[in-house]
């Protein structure tokens, strides 16, 4: 166990909140709210001036509540600890100094490199979407379910507002309008609150996850369950989905491809740990959707999402009349209620890793095992560390 001490023994540790370095970035890692939870364990609150005006919560509300505003330069001088929604950009983490400790959502098997150049900086890094999830005393820090559930929501909203008819069956006096069939493929966290946000906007759902107790969670929420025979059951570790072979994702291709048909609307939320995207729909099954259906693909990335003509962050309408929307960063669009989860989570962390005044490194603690990225120069996290190994010897070998 090593400690990150703070500097003066009478001096509470500082803990800074900053605004967000993402232009695509409007929530903030710590509400007011938080703010009297962390000065409970001993710290004080740092605030960027204007950190939370994006997720409307006014620099005033923070002094409110006991934080300190300054400005950035000041803050990221004397704070001890940063609290970050995603990652720094690489002009922050310049300005940041050995010993000091970022907490957030920093995507180390997505982007190793940041967590190699906050390890160069001597920075003491730590990361939400590293979280052992399924230890129950780690629930309240599970960022990743947190955001993950707001998107889903949005997602179904998203689709409802891309439609261009009624979600639920009304009888009126113009006529009957027949209720909106919505296929969720992956019901996991998100694919679940979509599926439920769906059902009660009144359309027809259908879900289909890879993992076999899915099903039970889908049928609790009142949907129907979607059996493909061609794919076999596929948990992988961790309560996450394994990865399809080729015969397996072709199979799949081909068996959604005739229910993709017969719905309205497809939200797509497929994901498989560190790997990329599957791809569930395909051209052909787009083609094959009346005019005017919608399809929400959560897992867009610049990497590939589960649509085939899918673009992260835009909205693409097919000559076939079906509009694409690639989601994008969804869990910002409702920053208000994602950084009061997300501050919760952080928060809970936090208060997991201070103790006496300072942050304590314990890379022996299950929890710290999973979230510490970087300590005392070195990438700690070993499937971080594993991709950089990977990548160096890349380099080394193309020498
Ligand atoms: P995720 O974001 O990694 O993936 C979303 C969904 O896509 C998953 O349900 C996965 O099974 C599904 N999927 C992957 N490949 C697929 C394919 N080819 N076809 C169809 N579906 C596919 O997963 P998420 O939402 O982060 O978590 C997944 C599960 O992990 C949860 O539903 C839960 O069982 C478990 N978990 C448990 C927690 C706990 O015990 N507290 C907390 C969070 C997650």
């Amino acid at each position: 166990m090593t400690g990150v001490e703070t500097q003066g023994a009478a001096r509470a540790l500082t803990v800074g909140v900053v605004r967000e370095d993402a232009a695509d970035e409007a929530r903030v890692a710590l509400v007011p709210d938080g703010v009297a939870r962390v000065a409970g364990a001993g710290c004080e609150v740092l605030v960027e001036h204007g950190a939370g005006a994006s997720a409307f919560y006014p620099d005033d509300a923070y002094e409110r509540a006991g934080a300190r505003l300054m400005s950035r330069d000041e803050l990221l001088a004397v704070a001890d600890v940063v609290l970050f929604v995603g990652g720094p950009a690489p002009a922050t983490v310049e300005r940041l100094r050995p010993g000091q400790v970022v907490v957030g959502m920093l995507r180390p098997l997505v982007d190793p490199g940041l967590a190699d150049d906050l390890a160069r900086r001597g920075v003491t890094a730590y990361s939400l979407d590293g979280l052992p999830r399924t230890l129950s005393r780690a629930q309240p820090m599970d960022a990743l379910s947190s955001q993950a559930s707001i998107a889903g929501y949005k997602a179904a909203l998203v689709a409802a507002y891309e439609l261009g008819r009624y979600f639920p069956m009304l009888i009126t006096a113009a006529g009957t309008a027949r209720p909106t069939e919505v296929l969720v493929l992956g019901a996991g966290v998100a694919g679940l609150q979509a599926i439920g946000t769906a059902k009660r906007l009144g359309a027809v759902v259908r879900g289909y996850d890879v993992r076999p107790e899915a099903r039970e969670q889908i049928l609790s929420l009142g949907a129907k369950y979607l059996e493909l025979k061609s794919v076999a059951a596929a948990e992988g570790e961790g309560g996450y989905a394994r990865s399809l072979s080729a015969d397996e994702q072709r199979a799949q291709q081909e068996e959604l491809n005739a229910h993709i048909a017969s719905h309205d609307v497809v939200i797509t939320t497929a994901q498989v740990p560190g790997r990329r995207p599957p791809l569930l729909v395909t051209e052909t099954a787009v083609r094959s959707m009346r005019p005017g259906s919608v399809i929400v693909d959560m897992a867009a990335s610049d990497l590939g999402g589960n649509v085939e003509l899918s673009r992260p962050g835009e909205r693409v309408l097919t000559d076939g009349g079906v509009t694409i929307v690639g989601a994008g960063n969804l869990a910002s669009t409702m920053a208000s209620g994602a950084s009061a989860a997300y501050s919760h989570n952080i928060s809970a962390l936090l208060l997991h890793l201070v103790r006496d005044g300072a942050v304590v490194v314990d890379q022996e603690d299950e929890i710290q095992a999973g979230v510490l990225v970087t300590h005392d120069g070195t990438v700690v996290h070993p499937g971080t560390a594993a991709l950089l190994a990977g990548v160096a010897a890349t380099k080394e070998g193309a020498r």
